[in-house]
This record gives C-alpha cells, structure tokens and sequence, in this order.
C-alpha cells in the first residue's frame, strides 16, 4: 500500500507503513526529510551545472526534490538494485514531471558498485545506504569529478559510538569510546576511514559540513585531487587521549599517555581533527539547521557540564546557559553543541572550565 505525500516541492507516492524498516516494500524515512533539506540547501548554494548520482535512490525522493527545486542540475543518474524501487523512481518522477526542466534523466537498476564503475563520473554523488557506506565508498571516490562533492550517510553509528567497539576496529580502522563524547568521536572516525579511502589514489576528501542527527552522520566532502593535498589530510589524523577520572583531553600522535592527574590515558581513534566544517559554504546555506552548525564554535569535542559535574562531585551545577555565559568571560567564541545538550564547545582547559564550574 503506498500513499501520496508532498515533500519539497516533489510530490511522490511512499509505502502507507507506519513502522520504518528495512523490510518496507520501497524504503522511505519521514525522519531524513532534514537530511534531504540539506542536500537540496547545500547544492543550490554550488555555482555551476551539476552531474549528479545516486547510487542508491529508494524511492526517489531525494532525486524529484532535486529535480524540482534544483535549477543547476545538467545530468542526474538515479540507480536502485531493488526492481520495487525503480518502478516507483519511474512513477515519481512521472507524477512531478511538470516540474522537470532537467532532459537528462537516466534510471538504473543495478548494483551501486556496477553503477558507477559503469558511470562517466559526478559532480555530486550521495551514498544513503542501509547501515554502513562502507562498501560503496571507494567507487564513488572513484567517479568523484574534481572539486566534486561526496556526500556520506552513516546509520551504522552505533558501532562508531563505542556501543560495538570491535565492529568499529574491523569497520573504520579505529576505537572508539563509548562516553559523552562518543558521537564526536564517532562522526571523526568515519571522517578519517572516508579520507583513507581517498588518499591511497592522491584525493583529499574535505569536511564542508558534517553532522550528528537522529539514528545517523551526515558528512559533505569536497574532492581536491593532488599528492600534497592528500598528505596534508594525513597530518589531520590522531588519537584522542581522555581521562575517565578527571575527564582532561588531548589530541596526540601516540594513543597512550598519562594524565595530570596520574591516571593512564584511555584512547579513541585514530580520527580526523581537523575543522568539520567550511564556514564560508555554511554562511551562504539558507537552512536554519545548517546556520545552526554555522555558528558553532570548531574547537575539536567539548565539555559536558553533567558529566563534569559527576566527576568533580559536585551537588549542583547553573544552568547551563548561564555556564556558557561565565565560559564566554573568557573565551567569547564559546558555543553550545549539537552533539550534545549541556555541552559547551570553547578552547578553555579543562582547569579553567572546572573553576568556572566550581564558581571560583
Ligand atoms: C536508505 S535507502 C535510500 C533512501 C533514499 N536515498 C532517500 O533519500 O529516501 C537505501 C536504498 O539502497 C538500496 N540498495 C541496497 N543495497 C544496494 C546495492 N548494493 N546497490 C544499489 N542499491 C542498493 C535499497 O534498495 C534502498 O532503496
């Protein structure tokens, strides 16, 4: 059973099924309509006509919000494996094609690898798989035009997270750590496992806007192509050494150390901890999530005030908008944190934060 919704300016028709799974005839997620927002804000902000792929299309809505509120699509390749899928790609489309201005459509209904090893390359390519992007990873780096965008959707996060840390390893070449600051981490981790792929053929895969949402990562990379690039992406990788006593930080080369306070380091990583975002793209996303992220302050992880507050026992804590009001006495590019609530992103030490905790 299938019903008729508008999202965008696409009308499209999607399984009536309240329950979200797997097993849905065609798979639609009302949830991800931000996730497609996004997309839509993101490339119409891109100053040239695009050649988009999608190699894993669902029930196309991604692909008839592009083509109708897109006016810088040249060529978009719409693929599914599931035949279900690309029947209902060739109804949604038919349905908005008085909206369609775009003349090359092409739908396919192969695998995704097939797809774009078979492809002359993009300008865009969005991998929204099931779970992990993993496998579809190194071929769309491979079709990835120059200055091209990849965009990564990742709802395999529990295992970055540090909930399967031994998925994480054999997944994502990393450890994660399974604490506040496990979505941080676990977006950073995907970020490096992306980039790898696309070093060891001289890319260099650039965060322009990434996040934590819901069930799932969403990461933007742009493409530079070059040798140097490329390295320097390398030197943006590290662990990260926490200590589970007194909650101090740091990012290091080595992933064991000794705290401060004389407790032996935990560790997470190796990740990326280099900016997540390009403020400049962010500044001109007309999407209020995005200018959210755009405000947000780039200092790599964050404090949480409960979990500080535990770990320095203290009875009560302020509100955390006023924490954050005494952290910007010190540091005015103090930011809260969408990764998480009562968190605060500032470049002040641990040290200087516990006072301000502690209202010396
Ligand atoms: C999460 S859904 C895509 C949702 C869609 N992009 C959207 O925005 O609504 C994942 C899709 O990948 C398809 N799929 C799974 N494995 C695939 C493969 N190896 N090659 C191509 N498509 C695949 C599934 O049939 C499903 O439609």
């Amino acid at each position: 059973m299938f019903e008729q919704i508008q999202e965008g300016n696409a009308t499209v028709n999607v399984p009536a099924e309240k329950k979200i799974s797997k097993d849905l005839p065609v798979f639609y997620n009302p949830i991800m309509k931000l996730n497609r927002d996004v997309s839509v804000d993101l490339l119409k902000t891109v100053k040239k006509d695009l050649q988009v792929g999608l190699p894993l299309a669902g029930t196309g809505v991604r692909a008839a919000r592009f083509l109708t509120e897109l006016k810088n699509i040249k060529l978009i390749a719409i693929n599914d494996l599931s035949s279900d899928a690309v029947d209902l790609i060739r109804k949604n489309l038919n349905l908005n094609k008085n909206k369609i201005k775009c003349k090359d459509v092409t739908i396919s209904n192969e695998d995704a690898n097939k797809f774009l090893l078979n492809s002359k390359g993009f300008d865009y390519i969005d991998i929204d798989p099931f779970g992990s992007p993993n496998n579809f990873l190194e071929n769309s780096i491979r079709r990835l035009a120059r200055e091209g965008i990849l965009a990564v959707t990742a709802t395999d996060t529990g295992a970055m997270s540090g909930t399967f840390p031994k998925a994480c390893v054999r997944k994502y070449w990393a450890k994660p750590l399974r604490n506040e600051l496990m979505h941080e981490i676990g977006i950073r981790i995907l970020i490096r496992k992306v980039q790898l792929m696309g070093v060891q053929n001289d890319r260099a895969l650039i965060p322009i806007l990434s996040y934590s949402k819901d069930h799932y990562f969403r990461i933007f990379f742009r493409c530079e192509k070059g040798k140097e690039k490329a390295d320097n992406i390398i030197k943006q990788h590290s662990y990260l050494l926490y200590c589970p006593k007194c909650l101090n930080r740091e990012l290091s080369k080595f992933n064991s150390g000794e705290c401060s306070c004389g407790k032996e380091y935990d560790f997470a990583g190796p990740l990326y901890n280099g900016d997540l975002q390009d403020k400049k793209v962010l500044k001109k996303v007309k999407n209020e999530f995005v200018q959210s992220l755009y405000k947000e302050n780039e200092t790599p992880f964050f404090y949480d005030i409960h979990a500080f507050a535990k770990s320095m026992k203290l009875a009560t804590v302020g509100k955390t908008i006023e924490i954050l009001e005494k952290v910007r006495k010190k540091d005015k590019k103090a930011t809260l944190t969408h990764f998480r609530e009562n968190s605060i992103k500032t470049k002040l030490s641990v040290n200087e934060f516990k006072k301000i905790l502690k209202n010396k």
